[in-house]
């Protein structure tokens, strides 16, 4: 490893793992790095070209024609595929309910995880996801684990969701929580696990201020050194 500081942030969906990434990003002037942008860009390719995912052939060349780049506008970290800013649009429901059927293909994982090692090589990177600790940057300096309780987990997404989807019920949240939990906990390729070395953060009754205090603590020690 070079001498740039890598924080690693993983843990389960909805544990607000963007928001702190992005506010210790700021603050240490590190770029962020949403590795589960990535994932959703690779699912957008693949379902505009109607990749059949039972296909090796068909995946590999789609990813050998998927290009992906994260550029700053507006003060936002903008994902572009191939040269086209699909920010919005991977965020919609049918990315999200492709993503962790796309995410489980190992050539899918082995071609993110080559091109998140090449991101994070030289420059000093906050990048979440839920393998970063363990596979893509196992000797990352500083490792969070983010966890919080589930039902906490299912209001704050509730809230999120009901703005725009008034008729989803908490009910449903929660339940596509837990899926997604199981999804990423018990697939094959690079489940998510807490690295040995990872320092748990969990946020079920802390505030984005005392979460940020926390995380600049583990990770200033490694800055001044
Ligand atoms: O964090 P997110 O919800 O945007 O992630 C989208 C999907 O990608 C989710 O199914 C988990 C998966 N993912 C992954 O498998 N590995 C990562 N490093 C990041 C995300």
């Amino acid at each position: 490893m070079n001498n740039n500081i890598v924080v690693a942030i993983d843990g389960f969906s909805s544990c607000g793992k963007s928001t702190i990434a992005k506010a210790l990003a700021k603050k240490l002037d590190f770029v962020y790095i949403d590795t589960g942008a990535m994932y959703r860009a690779v699912t957008l390719y693949f379902l505009r070209n109607e990749i059949d995912l039972t296909n090796q052939t068909q995946v590999e060349t789609a990813l050998s024609n998927i290009h992906i780049t994260f550029k700053t506008k507006d003060g936002q970290a903008n994902l572009f595929l191939n040269d086209e800013d699909v920010s919005e649009e991977i965020r919609q429901m049918h990315v999200a309910s492709n993503v962790s059927k796309v995410a489980a293909i190992p050539a899918v994982r082995h071609a993110m995880v080559k091109q998140q090692q090449l991101m994070g090589k030289s420059i000093n990177i906050i990048m979440d996801g839920r393998d970063i600790g363990t596979t893509v940057f196992p000797e990352a300096q500083v490792k969070l684990f983010m966890t919080a309780d589930p039902k906490i987990r299912a209001e704050r997404r509730y809230k999120e969701l009901v703005v725009k989807q008034p008729d989803i019920t908490m009910e449903e949240v929660f339940d596509n929580l837990a899926l997604r939990d199981h999804d990423d906990t018990t697939r094959k390729e690079s489940p998510l696990v807490q690295a040995d070395d990872a320092i748990v953060l969990d946020n079920s009754y802390l505030t984005p201020d005392e979460q940020l205090a926390f995380a600049l603590d583990k990770i200033t020690p490694f800055i001044k050194a």
